[in-house]
């Protein structure tokens, strides 16, 4: 996916080279394709020692400033609440998930239509019907995994944490994330699609995403996208899978 360069490669390049190898194991990928606009986060060290710590921070307040100046008014909700989930995140106190699930909640409404491209365990799943779910019971989460005994696992962690009503706002398919127009009925414009890259954590690592599959699911993705919706990536660059 193109990115039209609204992260701050100006700020990187001012990092010493130390900081700069230890940050770059992580990177997030937003677009509201709708406006034509996309975002990257990427991690600070999770071990930032004292000198770096204050590097760190300067690095946060700067991409955060960036960020706000770079993105649109119209969504310039998309940052909101989000500087201490981020700061927390570049001092290893946050997952990467959880400052994506920060940014979901500031799209996503209730009853909204959501695609969880990778559900692995279900941790994503799980968050986006927290989302959606309401009495009107309108919204759906459409998951998928290639992998059985992650459907298996999102299926449990799902049966474990909401109400039986709830349960029945997800959809879980075995499936390649290639095919999502496949599952989600013509019409319904889908306000969030979430890819989490990589292997199944505890699972077998050789399964894994693959750059290309990636890339054709983001074209189906960006089809598939009300206005104003997101497509959102967790990336790993430690590995090929999860880039
Ligand atoms: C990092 S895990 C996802 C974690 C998950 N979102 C969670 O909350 O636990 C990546 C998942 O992508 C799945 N996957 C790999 N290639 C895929 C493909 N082409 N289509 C759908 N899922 C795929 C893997 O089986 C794995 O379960």
């Amino acid at each position: 996916m193109a990115s039209n360069g609204v992260y701050p490669n100006s700020i990187v390049s001012s990092l010493p080279k130390r900081f700069i190898k230890l940050r770059n194991c992580l990177r997030f990928l937003f677009s509201a394709p709708s406006s034509n606009y996309s975002f990257k986060l990427q991690q600070k060290p999770r071990k930032a020692s004292m000198s770096t710590n204050s590097i760190a921070q300067e690095y946060v307040a700067a991409s955060m400033d960036s960020f706000r100046t770079s993105i649109p008014q119209s969504h310039g909700s998309l940052l909101s609440g989000l500087d201490d989930v981020m700061t927390g995140y570049m001092f290893g106190k946050k997952k990467a998930t959880e400052v994506a699930h920060s940014i979901w909640k500031n799209v996503v409404r209730k009853g909204d239509v959501v695609v969880d491209a990778t559900c692995g365990n279900g941790f994503d799943t799980l968050a986006m019907l927290k989302l959606i779910g309401d009495r009107t019971h309108k919204g759906r989460v459409y998951a998928m995994d290639l992998q059985k005994n992650a459907l298996e696992s999102t299926s449990s962690l799902l049966d474990q944490s909401v109400s039986p009503d709830e349960r029945g706002l997800v959809e879980l398919y075995a499936l390649c994330h290639t095919k999502m127009e496949e599952i989600v009925p013509q019409g319904d414009s889908v306000r969030l699609v979430a890819f989490n890259l990589g292997y199944l954590p505890g699972g077998d690592k050789r399964i894994k995403t693959q750059s290309e599959t990636t890339r054709l699911a983001l074209e189906a993705a960006a089809k598939l996208l009300a206005p104003g919706g997101l497509i959102s990536l967790v990336v790993y660059v430690g590995h090929s899978g999860g880039r």
